[in-house]
């Protein structure tokens, strides 16, 4: 399959089997977050990976996009290691790097013949308080990932995608 047919083909999975993810495979999704670009190569996306029953339980309590995942990575970004651009006032860039560490794991995922969905309807401080994780750590986005239920399909939004004629403009 080539890149394009991959992210083509990937949609956000809701619905998934009662089945345990490989160790193998969560460990090849966490190096596609290792090496993902960041600002200033700053690297200051963190990853929790929660598997435990305890732990999904509390996060399903702060969070209903759970999907009843085997396993959800928690990616957040430690405020002290983001790059600041000094040429756009206030910008800091831990959010663009943490959502491109999400998306390399969101593709690997799916390389893997894993689902996944992307997950921000949260509060982040509720989750954050949930798991035990630190003030200076933002918690981003949530990514349940597992195997895809035999009856899982894609939603209509999905099917949404605006011509490239309206988002493109040559200059
Ligand atoms: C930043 C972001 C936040 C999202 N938050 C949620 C969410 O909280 N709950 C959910 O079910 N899907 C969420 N999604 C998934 C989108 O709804 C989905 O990607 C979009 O509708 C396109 O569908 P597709 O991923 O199946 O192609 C989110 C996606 C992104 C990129």
């Amino acid at each position: 399959m080539t890149f394009l047919e991959l992210a083509k083909e990937r949609y956000s999975v809701r619905k998934y089997k009662d089945k345990p993810v490989e160790q193998d495979k969560i460990d090849m999704i966490l190096e596609a977050s290792r090496v993902a670009p960041t600002a200033c190569n700053k690297q200051p996306q963190k990853i929790y990976v929660v598997k435990s029953k305890e732990m999904k339980e509390k996060l399903a309590e702060v969070c209903r996009f759970t999907f009843g995942a085997p396993v959800i990575m928690v990616v957040c970004y430690d405020k002290n290691r983001e790059w600041q651009n000094d040429l756009m006032q206030g910008y800091k860039s831990g959010q663009t790097d943490a959502a491109i560490a999400c998306t390399h794991m969101m593709l690997e995922a799916w390389d893997l013949g894993l689902g996944s969905c992307w997950v921000e309807w949260f509060n982040p401080n509720e989750v954050a308080e949930a798991l035990g994780i630190p003030e200076y750590e933002q918690v981003q986005a949530l990514l349940p990932i597992g195997y895809a239920a035999d009856d899982a399909k894609p939603a209509s939004l999905h099917f949404k995608c605006r011509d490239n004629a309206e988002m493109v403009q040559e200059l």
